[in-house]
């Protein structure tokens, strides 16, 4: 059965969900406040970066408006906006709050039965405390005159579309049976696993999943650390460890750590909420801690072999890992900010970001790959294949992500291993 479904929000989340939600038929309309946003998803020109997506866009058929008024006829509304961090760690529900007025303003006077769905990071609780009175202010009652779902989305950025179309599991929380089996017949095509359980714990799972993601890369990470002291490779102790079922080789990349919008964000949100209710997370805080110390270990590997003050360093990838063009949270940031400070000279290459530096790199000169292989020493911040076949014979490279081909350098140093 169609559906008439709106979707406030076209970042990553949102557009992938759209798309993909079209392409099985729903009737979709997409909803921004940025114009230039929604010109270009009705022009059918794809606005970020995501393997597939223009290809689903040309497609289908989708509305896309900054007018809230289209939404009117939904039957699902799902809210993509953003979370981003307070310099706490919390979460700012400005975004959310917004979106969330409109829609109850815009379905005030809507008589059919609708379900409001959460799809928006957001700290336990916050549904329940933030979202449903925001919609009951307009006089309507949840559950009786509207439903509400939180259902947390696991996609990755660069693999959104097939993550979406291949969940590992569907999460709904529901505030209600009537809300969730709504939203459950949206996904009757999918053959994951559902669970249905209530608001808080759909909102707890996601937290826990990209917590317990973190953990995996700063625990190899630490692990990585003692490894390079003791001149052991770190990647071939995870093998090592694979072969036991219950540990696995996924997540156990050592390298520099993780960047990106989610890992970090939501950690520091989890972070920042249990300290709220009075609960110190010690471990969480140490995988965090780790991370923020793990990337510039790179500058004290160059140290050992250049002196670092007006020598040229180039930079291999800028975006928070392959697959992506997107530099924010990339730990890149963290490694750039480091080498000015010691008086370096930048150049960089990255296959996808270089048109997307959102004024992150001031003082990098973005060149060709060739450039970068000429400068003084060479640090590999992202590991895309096209760097597997690079030649850095006669190098300096100093390695956050394990390029295999680069241990041909003439000096190599691996971060963690
Ligand atoms: C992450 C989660 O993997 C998704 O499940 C989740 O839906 C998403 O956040 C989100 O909350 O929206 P994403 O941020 O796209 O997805 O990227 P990941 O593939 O998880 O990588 C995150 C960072 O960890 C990258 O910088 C990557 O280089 C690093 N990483 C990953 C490692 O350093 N080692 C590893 O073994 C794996």
């Amino acid at each position: 059965m169609s559906r008439n479904i709106s979707i406030i929000g076209s970042g990553h989340v949102g557009l992938v969900v759209a798309a993909c939600l079209a392409r099985q038929g729903n009737q979709v309309t997409v909803v921004d406040t940025d114009e230039e946003k929604v010109r270009r998803v009705n022009a059918r020109v794809c606005p970020i970066y995501e393997p597939g997506l223009q290809e689903i866009l040309s497609q289908v058929n989708i509305q896309a408006t900054s007018d809230y008024s289209l939404i009117s006829n939904s039957e699902i509304v799902f809210t993509c906006v953003p979370t981003p961090s307070n310099t706490d760690g919390s979460i700012s529900l400005g975004y959310i709050k917004d979106a969330i007025e409109q829609v109850s303003l815009t379905l005030r006077d809507k008589s059919d039965y609708y379900v409001v769905v959460v799809k928006s990071t957001v700290a336990p609780g916050t549904t329940e405390e933030v979202v449903i009175p925001i919609l009951e202010s307009s006089g309507k009652k949840a559950g009786i005159d509207f439903g509400v779902c939180m259902t947390p989305e696991f996609l990755r950025e660069g693999k959104g579309v097939f993550d979406f179309m291949n969940p590992s599991r569907i999460v709904i929380g529901e505030h209600d049976r009537r809300s969730g089996d709504i939203l459950c017949s949206l996904y009757r095509d999918f053959t994951a696993p559902v669970l249905r359980v209530n608001l808080k714990t759909a909102e707890m799972i996601k937290y826990a999943s990209n917590a317990f993601l973190a953990t995996k890369v700063s625990f190899i990470n630490e692990i990585g650390n003692i490894c390079k002291r003791l001149g052991i490779d770190t990647y071939e102790v995870v093998k090592g460890m694979a072969y036991d079922e219950r540990i696995g080789n996924k997540f156990l990349n050592a390298g520099i750590g993780f960047g990106g919008s989610c890992l970090r964000k939501d950690l520091a949100a989890l972070i920042a909420k249990a300290r709220q209710i009075d609960y110190e997370p010690s471990i969480l805080r140490e995988v965090f801690n780790l991370n923020e110390r793990q990337a510039v270990k790179m500058i004290d590997l160059l140290k050992r072999h250049i002196s670092v003050k007006d020598s040229t360093v180039g930079l291999l990838g800028l975006s928070f890992k392959p697959e992506a063009d997107n530099v924010n949270g990339s730990l890149a940031v963290t490694v750039v900010n480091a080498l000015l400070k010691e008086g370096a000279r930048l150049k960089a290459y990255d296959p996808q970001a270089m048109a997307n530096l959102d004024g992150l790199f001031p003082r990098v000169e973005c060149v060709a790959e060739e450039e970068v292989l000429g400068c003084d020493a060479i640090l590999i911040l992202t590991e895309w294949e096209e760097f597997e076949h690079l030649d850095y014979r006669g190098k300096i490279v100093i390695d956050g992500r394990r390029i295999l081909k680069a241990k041909e350098a003439e000096i190599y140093e691996g971060v963690c291993w």
